[in-house]
């Protein structure tokens, strides 16, 4: 006898074989019809117990959250719901629940709720299918950079430098937190801290990549990144998940194409692979907006939404012809906006940037050429010296899903910007190497990956897309 998980039996055509399975009980209705589901789908497997035939201490012990081992006959169900049942032969509770106290009862939760029981929310359909999605995605991604000739990297986690700029950064520190050890001039002395100088938990894996690109031509990392923003908003997290390829002698527009081309294959992908979850949290989300005022709510299902973006161009357009889009827009005039736009230089806020995909051009946009004041010191100034060849891939629903661009390589024009930003040269020395010994035309992007769960996943709120999100004032489980 075989142990099969649910998605195998529900699957196959098993029919009259004996066969066993392990799962978690989501309800037991009417003492007899047991809907099991082991994560491995959707799904549940109805299992069927012939209750005169079980002692009532077995019995009672079947509720809501129980971990159970069940053998019986795979039968053609009877009842409506389901092709397949389990006629129940023998079945051992593995682990009880306690019903009055098991938080995952068998009705509709807030997110709110859920997420103060992370720890037991992918027991329920919802959070399953994320998750479920999570993974797929991350594999289609794997999988596109190994079709695709680019080698994976793995860039540190603790670093000593900042590569955005922003100084948003989480301190690794070895030194006693009461009592470090002091400089002459009374600062906290990290030379003798662990690493004999200050460090972080990286905010990118950017500029290691660089160095492996112009090595190993295409690389990719995919990893955990960290940023101390006290930014509370539903797309912003405090540790997320960034994929950054990096490629040697490619430039702003071979960017963009390498990431509408990988966007586009991993959405496929879990278009082909992941149809239960996509059609349930379709649904969910259908149920959701209902709730909304017509105005609000999207003219696309959530399917529709991943097709549109895979089967459709995304839009390119130049900071400066956005501006001028969103100097003459409505909420521009009518001063709807937050932040108004009113001249060249200013920097998009979300309430622009969804202005743009969601209003004017109803699809992804990309936005390239932004001004140099605005962006990060790595990015390759343009001809004419005030805009640099940045990009920016922005998503309806979500906002900024991509930062990219085509990185400076020429070494003097890199020392100035660094010297005007008063970025130290001798941290970075490593950095200006690769400028001095066989620099190159080369670019690549970052990629939020809770962005793109969100988006493949219609959920609204980035903490309801990682197992265990942290924000600021929240590190729990
Ligand atoms: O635009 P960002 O800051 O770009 C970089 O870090 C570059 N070094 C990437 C590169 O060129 N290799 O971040 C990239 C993406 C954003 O577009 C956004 O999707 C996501 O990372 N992101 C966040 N996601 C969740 N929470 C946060 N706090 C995020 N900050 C950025
Ligand atoms: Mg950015």
């Amino acid at each position: 006898m075989k142990t099969y998980t649910v998605a195998e039996l529900l699957e196959k055509n098993l029919v009259l074989q004996e066969v066993e399975v392990k799962g978690w009980v989501r309800t037991f209705r009417a003492n007899r019809f047991i809907a099991l589901n082991d994560g491995s789908t959707l799904n549940n497997i109805q299992c069927v117990v012939d209750f005169e035939n079980l002692d009532e201490s077995v019995l009672k012990r079947i509720t809501t959250g129980a971990a159970v081992h069940i053998i019986g006959e795979l039968t053609e169900s009877q009842g409506k719901g389901q092709n397949v049942e389990i006629q129940v032969s023998k079945i051992d509770v593995l682990g009880d629940s306690d019903p009055e106290t098991y938080p995952i009862q068998p009705k509709k939760h807030s997110f709110e709720f859920l997420r103060e029981n992370a720890h037991l929310r992918t027991r329920t359909n919802t959070f399953s299918a994320v998750m479920r999605l999570r993974s797929s995605l991350s594999f289609a991604i794997h999988q596109y950079f190994n079709e695709n000739g680019f080698y994976y990297m793995h860039t540190p986690i603790i670093t000593g430098s900042d590569a955005e700029g922003a100084g948003e950064m989480f301190r690794v520190s070895a030194l006693n937190a009461k009592n470090p050890p002091l400089t002459e001039d009374g600062e906290v002395n990290y030379k003798e801290d662990f690493f004999g100088k200050e460090t972080n938990l990286t905010v990118s894996g950017q500029l290691e990549a660089e160095t492996y690109a112009m090595s190993l031509g295409k690389v990719y990392t995919f990893g955990p990144t960290f940023r101390a923003e006290n930014s509370n908003t539903s797309r912003h997290l405090a540790e997320f998940w960034m994929i950054e390829p990096e490629v040697a002698f490619m430039d702003l527009d071979g960017n963009m194409d390498l990431a509408e081309d990988f966007m586009k294959y991993v959405l496929k992908y879990v278009l082909e692979h992941n149809s239960d979850d996509l059609a349930f949290l379709e649904k969910r989300l259908l149920d959701e907006e209902k709730t909304k005022p017509q105005a609000e709510r999207s003219e696309m299902s959530l399917i529709e939404k991943i097709k549109f973006v895979v089967d459709n161009n995304f839009k390119r357009v130049s900071y400066t012809e956005a501006i001028d889009i969103l100097k003459n827009s409505k909420p521009n005039k009518k001063k709807k906006f937050k932040y108004l736009i009113e001249e060249w230089g200013a920097d998009l806020q979300s309430e622009h940037e969804r202005y743009l995909v969601e209003k004017h051009f109803k699809c992804p946009v990309i936005l390239f050429d932004y001004p140099a004041n605005i962006k990060a010191f790595y990015m390759r100034l343009n001809e004419d010296g005030k805009t640099v060849r940045a990009m920016d891939i922005l998503f309806p629903g979500i906002g900024e899903m991509v930062g990219g661009s085509q990185r400076e390589e020429r070494l003097d024009v890199l020392k100035e910007k660094m010297a005007a930003l008063d970025i130290d040269e001798q941290e970075l020395w490593w950095y200006l190497d690769l400028r001095k010994y066989g620099t190159a035309v080369h670019s690549g992007f970052g990629l939020g990956f809770e962005r793109l769960v969100m988006f493949a996943t219609g959920m609204g709120n980035i903490r309801d897309v990682i197992p265990y999100p942290r924000t600021p004032q929240n590190a729990e489980f």
